[in-house]
């Protein structure tokens, strides 16, 4: 249910989270699809004038950023550091990820409310101390169960290899301390039961709830082989497993057990965006952490697919050398945003293709909603002087298109603000776009423009006028996904003075028409999607 602007402005935030990411290496496309999903989403939000928190940030601790920094001969703070600083800020700082803090696993305000939290559960009888031995992926940072290993081939013959990495996994003998998760299971799975939309899509949901009827084991939640971490307060021999201090970023970074108003506010997440990799680790163990703290769960886990190459799981070792940045140089930062949540359904799995992304910014980007905002503008400039003109009588064919704008608002407030269907809200505003242009055609203004008598103009009048309204709606509803783009077709239509900011404008109301004012300035200015060169040869 979409509560309103007014309701929600003084209460809680509507509170949006990507995985905190790990610094061992510099962001690729798979970790911006999740960053871009949740931009996407908090914009959404912040349009249907809600109070908003989007949070993202950096995982800085545990053995395999530790690895790295040695292998690079510098200390583990200060690969974090230089990672921080010179790949992953300024990547989310180019894609125009507009996040409200950026957690970073090594700060204070995080460290030492990690501290108090595993302290109270140690206090409260959720932790005690035992041993373990098992195979530990160190890419996953995860025990593995033994029936979930893939038999080695070839340089790895006769070792047991990480589904996920595809790497030999290592067998770990440790003293530890354990986390009670095993008696969460029924709780958890009671929680699944009332509550069908917490984890999504419903794969993943029934994926959760399989391995969780299989019974949980107790969870070691503290090393002590290596000590790149956090302290467990009461035994600095060991330090807090990676994983246990991550999660805890949702909490911490929003004021948890330091500004308790900011708390409330924030506390829980509204939707928790994460990759199908480390769907349990949010879907089960971070909310049983959250129980046995008497805390509130969030409110939902959505889970996306991975981009593929070549049929794996896009990562670092198979990425064939494309960078975010030799996409955006090519198609434009708004168009990148646009791509991945176009053209995968999201919860899915989808590869990238270089000819299908330039193929769809051709005919959808450049010729469907480019070539319409340039045409609009470009006749309200030669017919009227770049004076929007106030529309005449509306027929038959203008209420179809106020319909259909209405309809596109619905839709795809629906589709992105609540059921995080980025590709169906999207593929409904695109849908839009395409019955304007089917209007301009049938409606045929050129012809219309010859005919100088009084009626002649006052259709020419009310068709342009019903041409730049849409464009208007249109630029509100993709404002979210290309801030950019939606900014110089606003500017383009003069609606600024009359309106305020595009940003500003509300998706409750993009679909109440007449709101453009006859008398905007219309200019033609800058082309939305300019051309693509040729592919930039490797
Ligand atoms: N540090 C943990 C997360 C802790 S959250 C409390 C981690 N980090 S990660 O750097 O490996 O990033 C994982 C996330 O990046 C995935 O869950 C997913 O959201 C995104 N992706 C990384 N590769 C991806 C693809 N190939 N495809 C889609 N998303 C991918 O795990």
């Amino acid at each position: 249910m979409a509560a309103t602007g007014s309701e929600k402005q003084g209460g809680k935030a509507y509170y949006v989270t990507t995985p905190i990411y790990y610094v061992n290496d510099a962001p690729h496309l798979g970790h911006a699809y999740t960053t871009v999903a949740g931009d996407v989403l908090s914009r959404w939000h912040r349009q249907r004038g809600e109070k908003v928190w989007f949070l993202t940030g950096t995982d800085e601790h545990g053995q395999k950023i530790m690895r790295t920094a040695q292998t690079n001969g510098v200390t583990p703070q200060e690969w974090a550091d230089k990672l921080v600083t010179e790949s992953w800020k300024p990547l989310w700082e180019h894609l125009e990820i507009a996040n409200d803090d950026f957690i970073r696993t090594t700060q204070k305000r995080h460290t030492d409310r990690v501290q108090e939290f595993v302290q109270d559960l140690y206090d409260k009888g959720e932790i005690y101390k035992g041993g373990y031995e098992g195979p530990y992926c160190v890419g996953c940072e995860e025990y593995k169960l033994p029936g979930e290993l893939l038999d080695g081939e070839g340089d790895f013959a006769g070792q047991k290899l990480c589904p996920i990495h595809k790497t030999p996994v290592e067998i770990l003998s440790e003293e530890n301390y354990f986390f009670k998760l095993s008696d969460y299971g029924d709780k958890l799975l009671a929680h699944y039961e009332a509550n069908p939309g917490f984890i999504q899509p419903e794969s993943a949901r029934n994926e959760v709830v399989n391995f969780v009827r299989q019974g949980l084991q107790d969870l070691s939640i503290s090393r002590s082989t290596f000590d790149w971490g956090i302290p467990i307060p009461w035994d600095a021999k060991h330090v807090i497993y990676v994983w246990v201090d991550a999660l805890l970023n949702y909490a911490t970074a929003v004021g948890y057990n330091e500004n308790q108003a900011k708390f409330e506010d924030t506390f829980p997440a509204d939707v928790h965006l994460v990759g199908k990799d480390i769907l349990r680790f949010h879907a089960v163990i971070w909310p049983a952490m959250l129980m046995a703290q008497g805390l509130p769960l969030p409110g939902r886990v959505a889970a996306n697919g991975w981009l593929m190459v070549g049929g794996e799981k896009m990562s670092k070792s198979n990425l064939t050398g494309i960078k975010p940045q030799d996409l955006t140089s090519h198609f434009g930062v708004d168009a990148y945003r646009w791509y991945f949540l176009r053209a995968i359904a999201f919860g899915q799995d989808g590869s990238f293709s270089w000819e299908d992304f330039s193929a769809r910014y051709t005919s959808e980007l450049a010729n469907d909603y480019g070539n319409l905002a340039s045409r609009v503008a470009a006749m309200v400039g030669k017919y009227f002087g770049g004076e929007l003109p106030a529309p005449a009588a509306d027929g038959e064919a203008e209420k179809a298109v106020h319909e259909g704008l209405a309809k596109a608002v619905a839709e795809a407030d629906r589709r992105i603000g609540d059921e995080l269907d980025f590709q169906g809200g999207i593929l409904a505003v695109f849908d839009f776009v395409k019955q304007v242009n089917g209007y301009l055609t049938e409606q045929e203004p050129w012809k219309v423009a010859k005919d100088d008598s009084a009626e002649g103009r006052a259709r020419l009048a009310t068709i342009l006028y019903t041409a730049a309204e849409s464009l208007r709606g249109v630029a509100v509803l993709l404002n979210p996904v290309m801030p950019d783009t939606s900014q110089k077709l606003w500017d383009s239509l003069g609606a600024e003075p009359a309106l305020g900011t595009v940003a500003d404008q509300k998706v409750q109301e993009a679909g109440t028409w007449g709101r453009l004012p006859a008398g905007s300035v219309v200019t033609k200015g800058a082309i939305l999607f300019p051309r693509l060169e040729e592919k930039p040869t490797a």
